[in-house]
């Protein structure tokens, strides 16, 4: 019985305890009856029949740093334990530098904003980026190498992997004092592989199957999860809004729910961002900005990088690559018409990144391998090179 339970992801008495009857009872090989004897014994045993007096509650509740002190403010004190905070959010609102940020600063010391654990980080969208994580640990004083050796990471194909993966995660909190899971994104995988109104109901089901098996490693391993989310644009009367997709299932299946703005700034050339909390048990609807840094999430512009004796690297060194390309090239149109910063979608530090792997004209652009561009960029997906070029044979064409 043990290797049934364990082949289907319950390997703890407490996953079984807190599983739905119905998961039990649907492994070939238990019925009905023994998954309800079963479920109904682990609870006993672990004491879970008993109704308990409220001053006996555990809130055991701890903070992650994000980075940004506003951030944290509007957070009730930064990124919370024992729950599910789904951040959502436009294309390059910062999501994945969010989850990049928490999978370093998560290693810090307690007094220094962390909680002294491991990240387990399930990347959908291949934008987990090993450079990023390299820049955010140097800014926080840490040794890049031992904090890569931190990081859980495993790249997801399906969302019947991505289901396998936050299973094997649960195993990771308790072998490896993993304290938070990332799953960036949530819905990229199921919202292609489950298209169309009719199959509504069996994404929905597999949605249901994730969320729940998260809370459960949640409130048992006392862990931070971060679930990103894309959103989609619907038109309410004259407006337009951005609603993060999933349904029901994701609202009210997470704790909080933050929204990530790039609107009200120009997001092409400013990497201020604004936060908003959608949804929290207590927290006040209140807005934070902040901002997106090659060093992770920040209060300012270029990051903060905190003054530490006796590192063995150079903290310095960190904007070295980014002032390698002059601000007069960005605006340099070769013998063209255009500078890539005439392309929609591209600001200076984008047209710089660009130019620093080789990519220095609009022509430049369109002949371009999107795959591979994006893979020397972080922060860049061939979805958004792809969209740059689109917008760059406009301008060509124009
Ligand atoms: N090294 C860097 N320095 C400054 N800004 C960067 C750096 N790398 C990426 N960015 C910026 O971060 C933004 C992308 O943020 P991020 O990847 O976190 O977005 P996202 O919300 O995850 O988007 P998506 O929905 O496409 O996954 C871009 O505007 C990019 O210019
Ligand atoms: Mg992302």
């Amino acid at each position: 019985m043990i290797k049934l339970l364990q082949e289907s992801g319950i390997s703890t008495a407490e996953a079984l305890a807190m599983s739905p009857h119905n998961i039990i009872s649907d492994i070939d090989g238990l019925g009905d009856k023994t998954a309800k004897k079963l479920i109904w014994n682990a609870r006993n045993a672990l004491g879970m029949t008993e109704f308990i007096t409220a001053d006996d509650i555990d809130e055991n509740t701890e903070y992650i740093t994000t980075g940004s002190s506003e951030l944290n403010r509007i957070l009730g004190g930064g990124f919370q334990t024992g729950k599910l905070t789904e951040v959502y959010g436009p294309f390059k609102s910062g999501k994945t530098n969010l989850a990049h940020t928490i999978a370093v600063t998560i290693q810090l010391p307690k007094k220094k904003g962390g909680l002294g654990s491991t990240v387990a980080y399930i990347d959908t969208e291949n934008t987990f980026s090993k450079e990023k994580i390299k820049r955010i640990a140097k800014r926080f004083g840490f040794d890049p190498k031992k904090v890569l050796s931190q990081i859980y990471h495993a790249r997801i194909y399906s969302s019947d992997h991505q289901i396998q993966m936050i299973q094997k995660a649960e195993t990771l909190c308790k072998t490896r004092n993993v304290r938070l899971i990332v799953v960036d994104s949530l819905m990229a995988l199921l919202r292609a592989e489950y298209v169309g109104i009719g199959m509504l109901a069996r994404r929905q089901a597999v949605l249901n199957n994730m969320i729940h098996g998260l809370s459960r490693v949640a409130e048992t391993y006392n862990c931070a999860i971060l679930l990103t989310n894309q959103v989609s644009v619907s038109m309410k009367g004259m407006f337009s809004a951005n609603d993060a997709i999933g349904g029901n299932i994701v609202a009210h299946g997470c704790h909080f729910r933050v929204m990530f703005k790039t609107k009200g700034f120009s997001s092409n050339n400013s990497l201020k961002r604004r936060a908003i909390i959608v949804d929290a048990p207590d927290l006040p609807p209140e807005e934070a900005e902040f901002f997106i840094t090659s060093v992770g999430i920040a209060d300012t512009e270029k990051g903060d990088i905190p003054e530490v004796q006796g590192l063995d690297f150079e903290v310095e060194t960190l904007y070295e690559e980014e002032s390698s390309v002059e601000d007069s090239e960005v605006f340099d149109n070769g013998n063209g018409k255009h500078s890539l910063i005439d392309v929609k979608g591209i600001g200076a530090g984008t047209a710089k990144n660009l130019i620093k792997v080789g990519v220095s004209s609009v022509e430049g652009l369109v002949s371009s391998d999107p795959e591979q561009v994006a893979s020397k960029i972080s922060g860049v997906s061939s979805k958004m090179v792809l969209e740059w070029q689109t917008n760059a044979k406009a301008l060509l064409s124009a």
